[in-house]
């Protein structure tokens, strides 16, 4: 088995999605069912200014009898291939939800308005990261990342995650390792009982 890490053209997630969102429910362990709520979203996502998706995909051993097998897979196979892990994101922007909240929990934190503005006036959003549980714990989380945020051209990158007691899952290592520093902590979205942490840093990584 080898993996590889490709960019996701909007066609190439939209002919993936639903492959793409079980990635999703599985890595977080939702129920599911819940990918049905998530899809118009993700598509809703996809006309953002600045959209990007990465994934990483499995192909399978080179057959060593097949000719030219010990060549790099081809644009077909890694078009083929099952996915491992997906991330994306986009530009902020003041229509969006998620800037709104967190522009409220920046205001309410009592930052200071000229620090809100160098924070908020341009970022992109680090918004979906998940790596297939089979998958997980061999860097392809922190190489999709860097992939995914190696040519923006924004001034931050901003994220939010869940709270977890002593920061201690793979998420909460993975953003402190690439220097993600607190934003906000302990806020909760509109319409979600859980705490999460708004977590940012400058770019380029
Ligand atoms: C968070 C998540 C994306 C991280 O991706 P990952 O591929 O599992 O983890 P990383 O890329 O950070 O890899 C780090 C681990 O791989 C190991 N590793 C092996 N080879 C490595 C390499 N070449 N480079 C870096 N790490 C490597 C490290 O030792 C480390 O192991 P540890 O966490 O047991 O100490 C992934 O675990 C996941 O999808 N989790 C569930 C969903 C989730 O929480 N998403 C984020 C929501 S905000």
């Amino acid at each position: 088995m080898a993996m590889y890490l490709i960019d996701l053209s909007p066609n190439d997630m939209q002919r993936r999605l639903r492959e793409a969102l079980h990635i999703y429910v599985d890595a977080m362990r939702y129920p599911r069912g819940t990918e049905n709520q998530r899809e118009s979203m993700w598509l809703e996502h996809m006309r953002r200014q600045g959209w990007k998706a990465v994934a990483a995909v499995q192909t399978g051993d080179p057959d060593p009898a097949a000719p030219g097998s010990a060549t790099d897979p081809t644009e077909a196979d890694l078009t083929a291939a099952p996915l491992l892990g997906v991330a994306y994101g986009y530009c902020g922007a003041p229509d969006q939800w998620w800037q709104q909240q967190v522009l409220q929990g920046l205001r309410r934190s009592g930052m200071p308005l000229e620090s809100i503005e160098q924070l908020m006036h341009d970022y992109f959003e680090l918004t979906e990261l998940h790596i297939h549980p089979r998958a997980q714990g061999q860097g392809l989380g922190e190489a999709l990342t860097r992939r995914l945020l190696s040519d923006r051209t924004e001034a931050n990158v901003l994220l939010s995650t869940p709270e977890i007691n002593g920061e201690d899952n793979r998420a909460w290592r993975l953003y402190r390792r690439l220097g993600f520093a607190d934003v906000i902590r302990g806020y909760h979205f509109a319409g979600d009982p859980r705490p999460f942490a708004i977590l940012g840093r400058s770019l380029p990584l």
